[in-house]
């Protein structure tokens, strides 16, 4: 008893200061707790019990895709077995409730520009690798996706070539560029093991200036149509590469 009343003694002046925001907050933590907190909190969980009846009061807008099984087995069946199959249709298609209920009147909406496929498929680093994406600027731009990919069943329109198949990026903005004609190994040569361990066999890369002068340089015996330039002015004591990239060596 004594050691405690004589702790009790000890107990600094600043200690018992403190004492009183602790009391406050306690204090203002009880008033809070039966004026503020609604008085179905805790009925049933963690949270209001009348939640529930505001939840379910709600008008329902969306149907799930289940329900368009009994009008449209033939897009469902489609959509099942294709790479959209974890694609729900009110994804695409908006709340379908009202139209599940009375299709007549209530038409749903279809993405059919360029403006909504690339919610999910623009190209984001942050994606995991493998996701197909694309960059839309340069994917076939103007044309509307679904001129070439079917919503309900997206395919590419071909498989793409050797190189492509791995480096499509590169593929595309060649595509779009001067040297759309030339073949990547015109510039690469590629060993055959590339394609199956690429990482072990590397394809060249040009060098040197006069490997570009090949084409452009002013006396280059290849056709006509091709810009020239003087070599030995132009660009001089660096690799074209340094101001040209060369899948798209045009200067804008
Ligand atoms: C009770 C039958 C029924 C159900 C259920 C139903 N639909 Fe329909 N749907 C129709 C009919 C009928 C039409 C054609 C309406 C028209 O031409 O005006 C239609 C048309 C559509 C269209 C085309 C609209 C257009 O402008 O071309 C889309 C898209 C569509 N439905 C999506 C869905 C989706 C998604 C679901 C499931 C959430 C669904 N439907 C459920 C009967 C149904
Ligand atoms: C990736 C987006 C996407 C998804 C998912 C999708 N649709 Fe569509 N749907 C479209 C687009 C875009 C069109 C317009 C096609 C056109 O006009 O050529 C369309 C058209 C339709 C049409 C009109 C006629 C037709 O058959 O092409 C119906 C009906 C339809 N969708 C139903 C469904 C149903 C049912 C589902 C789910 C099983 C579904 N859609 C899933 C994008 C989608
Ligand atoms: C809600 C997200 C979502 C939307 C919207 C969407 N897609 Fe997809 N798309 C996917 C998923 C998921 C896959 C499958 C990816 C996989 O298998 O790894 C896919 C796959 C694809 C593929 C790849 C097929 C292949 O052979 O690799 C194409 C092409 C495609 N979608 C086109 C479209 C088009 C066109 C639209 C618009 C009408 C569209 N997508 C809208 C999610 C979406
Ligand atoms: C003129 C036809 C055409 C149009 C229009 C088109 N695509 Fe493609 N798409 C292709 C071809 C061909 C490929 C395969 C070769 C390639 O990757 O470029 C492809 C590939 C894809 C891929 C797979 C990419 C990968 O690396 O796996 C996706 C996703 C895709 N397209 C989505 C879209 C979307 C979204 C749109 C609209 C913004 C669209 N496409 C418009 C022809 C088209
Ligand atoms: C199977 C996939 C695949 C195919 C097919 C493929 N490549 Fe590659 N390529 C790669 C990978 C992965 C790298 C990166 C290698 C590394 O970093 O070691 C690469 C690197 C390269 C490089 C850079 C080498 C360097 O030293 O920096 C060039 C150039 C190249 N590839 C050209 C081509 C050409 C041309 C073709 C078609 C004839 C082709 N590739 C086909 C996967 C592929
Ligand atoms: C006009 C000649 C030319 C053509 C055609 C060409 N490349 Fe290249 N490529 C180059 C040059 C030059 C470099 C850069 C060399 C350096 O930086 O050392 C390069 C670099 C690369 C690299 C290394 C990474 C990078 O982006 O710099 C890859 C991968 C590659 N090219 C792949 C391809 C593929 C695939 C094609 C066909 C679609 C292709 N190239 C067509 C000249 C060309
Ligand atoms: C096999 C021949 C060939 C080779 C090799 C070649 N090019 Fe080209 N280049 C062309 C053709 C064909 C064009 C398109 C016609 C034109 O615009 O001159 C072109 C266009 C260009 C243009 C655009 C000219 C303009 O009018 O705006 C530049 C810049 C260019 N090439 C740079 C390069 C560079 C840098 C290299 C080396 C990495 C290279 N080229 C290698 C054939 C070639
Ligand atoms: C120091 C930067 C630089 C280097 C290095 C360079 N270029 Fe250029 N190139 C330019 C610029 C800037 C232009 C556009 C202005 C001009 O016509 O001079 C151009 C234009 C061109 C054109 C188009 C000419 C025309 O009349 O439209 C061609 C073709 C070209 N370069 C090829 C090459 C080749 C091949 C090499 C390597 C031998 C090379 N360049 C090295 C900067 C460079």
């Amino acid at each position: 008893m004594n050691r405690i009343k004589l702790l009790g003694e000890k107990i600094p002046d600043q200690v018992k200061r403190l004492l009183i925001p602790v009391l406050v907050v306690i204090a203002a933590f009880v008033v809070m707790r039966h004026i503020l907190v609604p008085s179905d909190f805790g009925k049933y969980g963690h949270y209001r019990a009348s939640a529930i009846d505001e939840v379910a009061s709600r008008e329902i807008k969306y149907s799930g895709h289940k329900a368009c099984e009994d009008c449209h087995d033939d897009v469902v069946e489609m959509k099942k077995m294709s790479y959209h199959r974890d694609v729900t249709c009110e994804a695409c298609h908006g709340p379908a409730a009202a139209h599940t209920q009375d299709p007549d009147g209530n038409q749903l909406p279809a993405p059919k520009g360029r403006g909504y496929c690339p919610l999910c498929h623009e190209y984001l680093p942050s994606r995991p690798t493998g996701f197909p994406q694309i960059v839309t600027e340069s994917h076939n731009p103007m044309k509307p996706c679904i001129s070439c990919h079917d919503a309900h069943d997206p395919k590419l329109p071909y498989l793409p070539k050797e190189c492509e198949a791995c480096h499509a990026e590169i593929a595309r903005t060649k595509a779009l560029s001067h040297h759309v004609y030339l073949s990547c190994t015109r510039c690469h040569e590629t060993p055959e093991e590339h394609k199956v361990r690429p990482r072990d066999y590397h394809p060249d890369k040009p060098s040197t200036r006069e490997f570009c002068g090949e084409c452009h340089a002013e006396e280059a015996p290849a056709p006509k149509e091709i810009t020239r330039i003087d070599m030995a002015t132009h660009g001089e004591g660096y690799v074209c590469w340094q101001c040209h990239y060369p899948h798209l060596p045009e200067v804008h």
